[in-house]
């Protein structure tokens, strides 16, 4: 089993996206049994809430439910997961500020998995902006999803 935590600011947006989307393609591809997804944030502002309606909208659209309840990220999150994905550069930083060094490791931007994205490019916040940004967010997290479930493949962790 390979364990997964998209992680974001708030974990209403961009991190409940990219968990749902994982899992939707796991799903399609018969692996749903081999990952575990998760997602959190590195703030606590909205922890208790599902995910931003405009997020869950724009997702279910494209036939993807997002069920996740916001979290923030805690200690124990370092050793349970084996990939901890941050969606931008802040996120990424808090992350290693965070975690020991045994867990840098495992802390990796969403967006490096994806093989058309420029190097260290960053999920755009949506939250203050149109539905334009999630509709982006949402082609994003698809591209990413794509390249991790590839990177998965590649290490043999799904064998
Ligand atoms: P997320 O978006 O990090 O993608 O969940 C945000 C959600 C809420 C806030 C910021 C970003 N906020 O400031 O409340």
């Amino acid at each position: 089993m390979v364990r997964i935590c998209f992680v974001c600011l708030g974990n209403i947006c961009r991190s409940p996206t990219a968990e749902g989307v994982m899992k939707h393609l796991l799903e399609e591809r018969g692996l749903s049994n081999r990952v575990e997804v998760d997602s959190a944030g590195t703030a606590a502002y909205h922890a208790g809430e599902p995910a931003d309606r405009r997020s869950r909208e724009t997702a279910n659209r494209r036939g993807v439910p997002l069920s996740s309840i916001a979290r923030k990220v805690v200690a124990s999150d370092f050793s349970r997961f084996d990939l901890i994905v941050a969606m931008d550069q802040s996120n990424y930083d808090d992350l290693l500020d965070m975690a020991r060094d045994e867990h840098r490791s495992k802390i990796h931007l969403f967006r490096n998995f994806d093989p058309d994205s420029p190097r260290d490019a960053d999920v755009p916040d949506p939250y203050y902006g149109g539905q334009g940004g999630f509709d982006e967010v949402f082609d994003i997290c698809r591209a990413a999803a794509e390249g991790l479930l590839q990177h998965l493949h590649e290490q043999g962790l799904l064998r």
